[in-house]
């Protein structure tokens, strides 16, 4: 029997939370590489909030997904076949196929990976975009000083784990903000941060307050909503914030009632004179080599860890992804999509 490629497409565009119709698994024959091409076998899917942008049409940094168009995502997949001199049958690389078990490439934009050097899903999560988002933003805008007071939201997961354990690591006293008892467990007994103040719970702007007795000095942001509302006081004068991700309102159908407005935010930027800055992670690609070097050598030494939340089966990816959205994953959110 030849073998069947899946993929998964974009049926509709959401209002509010993604359902399952929005999403629609199709089969199609597996296609051959012509000259040049290769033939990718995708073996890990990664799945990322960012995603949900893409699936919207309104005006944004990148470009939709298109109806019917396969979903995009970064994937560890193994060459199955080459016409390509550059790649060899067995060769494992980075690449952008999608939500997908087997795509075509012309070798451009793949980063080949070494099997030895760390487990190769790693390339999409700590040793990959979200690890590099959490090193550069912090570093780059967060500039966290020994002593300091450094909070982060989404705290365990694959862009908050990091950065609050790189604050560790430059000597500041780190504060996560996580879903649950479990995660906060995890963050504060496994992680290290200092505090772990849980936000499903009641009073979190008291028990933020509490956690932070010197204020907050670099506020790393991938939430908003009422946990930025809880941050906002605290902010001390020449605080920084690295404006990662607002994944709270991603799915939002109306603009947030958040409690503080446009007036009191610039009063505070000039009073405290704050920096607030947005940022891509492709903004600091320059610092990609900083980063491959340091983060190995900070796992291997103990100083970084992470976790994986791996579902088996590409047809498992959208109701994996809808649950993203909602804190149900515990860590770097993967699809094994074979073997
Ligand atoms: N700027 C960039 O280039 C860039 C790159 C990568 C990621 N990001 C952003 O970084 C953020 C984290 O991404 P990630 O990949 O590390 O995801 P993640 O933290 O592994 O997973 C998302 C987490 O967000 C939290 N969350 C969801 N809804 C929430 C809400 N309403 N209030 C508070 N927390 C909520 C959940 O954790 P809890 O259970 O703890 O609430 C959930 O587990 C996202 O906003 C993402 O868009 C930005």
């Amino acid at each position: 029997m030849p073998e069947t490629a899946r993929r998964i497409v974009l049926a509709s565009r959401p209002v509010g939370e993604p359902k399952p119709s929005d999403f629609r698994l199709e089969e199609f024959p597996v296609p051959q590489p012509g000259p040049g091409q290769m033939l990718l076998k995708t073996k890990w899917l990664s799945l990322d909030p960012y995603m949900r942008g893409r699936m919207s049409d309104a005006p944004s940094y990148a470009k939709p997904v298109g109806i019917d168009e396969v979903m995009e995502a970064g994937t560890v997949s193994a060459v199955t076949a080459s016409n390509n001199d550059k790649y060899q049958v067995g060769d494992i690389v980075l690449s952008r196929a999608g939500w997908q078990t087997h795509a075509l490439s012309n070798g451009a934009d793949l980063r080949k990976l070494d099997p030895k050097l760390a487990p190769v899903q790693t390339a999409l999560g700590v040793l990959g975009m979200p690890g590099m988002t959490a090193y550069s933003g912090l570093l780059e805008i967060g500039k966290p000083q020994a002593g300091e007071t450094v909070v982060v939201s989404a705290a365990s997961g694959a862009v908050g784990s990091i950065v609050g354990q790189i604050a560790k690591i430059k000597g500041a006293r780190t504060v996560g903000v996580a879903g649950g008892p479990d995660k906060c467990k995890y963050v504060k007994d496994q992680l290290g941060f200092d505090e772990c103040v849980d936000h499903r719970a009641s009073d979190l702007a008291e028990k933020l307050k509490a956690a932070c007795p010197k204020g907050i000095d670099v506020y790393f942001e991938n939430v908003s909503g009422p946990v930025w509302d809880a941050v906002f006081p605290l902010l001390n004068p020449f605080a920084r914030i690295p404006v990662c991700g607002l994944i709270a309102q991603y799915s939002a159908t109306d603009a947030p009632d958040m409690k503080y407005k446009t007036s009191q935010l610039f009063r505070a930027i000039l009073t405290k004179r704050l920096t607030i800055r947005g940022f891509i992670v492709s903004d600091f690609w320059g610092r990609f080599d900083d980063f491959i070097r340091e983060m190995p050598q900070w796992i291997k030494e103990g100083r970084i860890k992470y976790r994986e939340d791996i579902v088996d089966g590409l047809e498992n990816a959208p109701e994996t992804f809808m649950g993203l959205l909602k804190g149900k994953n515990f860590g770097k959110q993967l699809v094994r999509v074979s073997e």
